[in-house]
């Protein structure tokens, strides 16, 4: 049984919790909210004890891995006091909000030998898992173009509204389009070139809009927070190969080729957990893959090979280029 404690009960932490509730072999034992009230709805159907503050659950708890839900913000300050404490860390993204942050991370790590998984959360999405495995394939030839857009209604749910405050939350650049840049570096490295365009520090219309020139092809990644609440939420990707188009796109994930359209089926898996939050895995998304996996390197002892901390950081070191870029 690995025994979890988990930091911040807010939005991220609640989804957290339900994905471990769905793990078979693993406990909540611990939970951590300064509004006591949102550890209590996680609690629920779990033996978990109650701490306030994040460190006294790093300093009390009796737990084998550690889960990081914090605004982004404090990220670090709690990372590094967890490191000491456990062989598995869980934080997550963005892993830190300034470079020099990370470095004292990665340097943590080293010297406790933490193993760290940050919550890079789109190389564990099935859709572009699937889509990872064809580019490497290539089976339907070179990369031509390809475009990854994420598009999100204002976030106004955070805890004091922390999501809005550039300096706490690096904006949307910083929250929201690092998704897509750290899967792009992901399947195709770093460009050898990139334009960006951004207003990143208007609360309402934080936008960023970047080219990245590969040899051969070019990648777009847009982002932004803007959209009225009405407006539902979108991550969607399009990729132009020598031979076919694979696009995910408006509740659907399609192929097509010169003589067909066809959709793309992903396997819909049951849970197994005792969570009973209802449907299949698909409906939590990646984050339960990114949990189950690392709960699994937990378990065997095995290290963190994908969304390392290292990846964390170089997709944080990219972003903040990004942000640094004059166009
Ligand atoms: N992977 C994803 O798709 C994804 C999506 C949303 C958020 N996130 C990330 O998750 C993190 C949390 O974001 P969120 O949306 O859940 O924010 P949130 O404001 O909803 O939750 C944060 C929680 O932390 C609590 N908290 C604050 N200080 C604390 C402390 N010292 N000790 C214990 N609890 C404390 C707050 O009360 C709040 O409940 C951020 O880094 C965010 O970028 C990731």
């Amino acid at each position: 049984m690995i025994k979890v404690g988990l930091i911040g009960c807010g939005f991220m932490g609640s989804m957290h919790a339900n994905c471990y509730k769905n793990i078979e072999g693993v406990e909540i034992v611990a939970l951590a909210d300064i509004r006591r009230e949102k550890a209590e709805e996680l609690q629920v159907g779990t033996n978990a004890t109650i701490y306030l503050d994040g460190k006294d659950l790093i300093e009390n708890a009796d737990v084998d891995v550690i889960d990081i839900c914090l605004p982004t913000y404090l990220h670090c300050e709690y990372a590094l006091c967890a490191m000491d404490k456990v062989k598995y860390l869980f934080v997550e993204k963005p892993v830190a909000l300034t470079l020099d942050e990370g470095k004292k991370l990665l340097n943590k790590a080293e010297e406790t030998g933490c193993k760290v998984q940050v919550g890079q959360v789109i190389r564990f999405w099935d859709e572009y898992v699937e889509l990872k495995k064809i580019v490497q394939s290539g089976v339907y030839g070179k990369v031509l173009n390809a475009n990854f857009r994420r598009l999100s209604p204002i976030p106004e749910w955070g805890w004091k509204n922390w999501l809005l405050d550039y300096e706490l939350s690096g904006g949307a650049g910083q929250d929201l389009h690092i998704h897509d840049v750290d899967y792009v570096l992901s399947v195709f490295g770093e460009p050898e070139k990139f334009y960006s365009i951004k207003n990143l520090k208007g609360e309402k219309n934080s936008y960023v809009n970047t080219l990245m020139k590969y040899t051969d092809f070019v990648v777009g990644v847009e982002g932004t927070w803007g959209l009225p609440s009405t407006r539902p939420f979108e991550a969607t990707f399009r990729v132009v190969f020598e031979n076919s188009v694979v696009e995910n796109a408006g509740g659907k994930f399609m192929l097509y080729t010169k003589e067909e359209a066809k959709e793309i089926k992903i396997e819909k898996k049951e849970l197994k957990g005792n969570g009973n939050v209802g449907g299949n895995i698909s409906d939590l998304g990646g984050y339960y893959n990114e949990l189950l996996y690392f709960v699994n390197q937990a378990k065997s002892g095995g290290e963190i090979e994908d969304a390392r901390l290292i990846d964390g950081v170089n997709s944080l070191e990219f972003l903040l280029k990004e942000l640094a870029f004059n166009a």
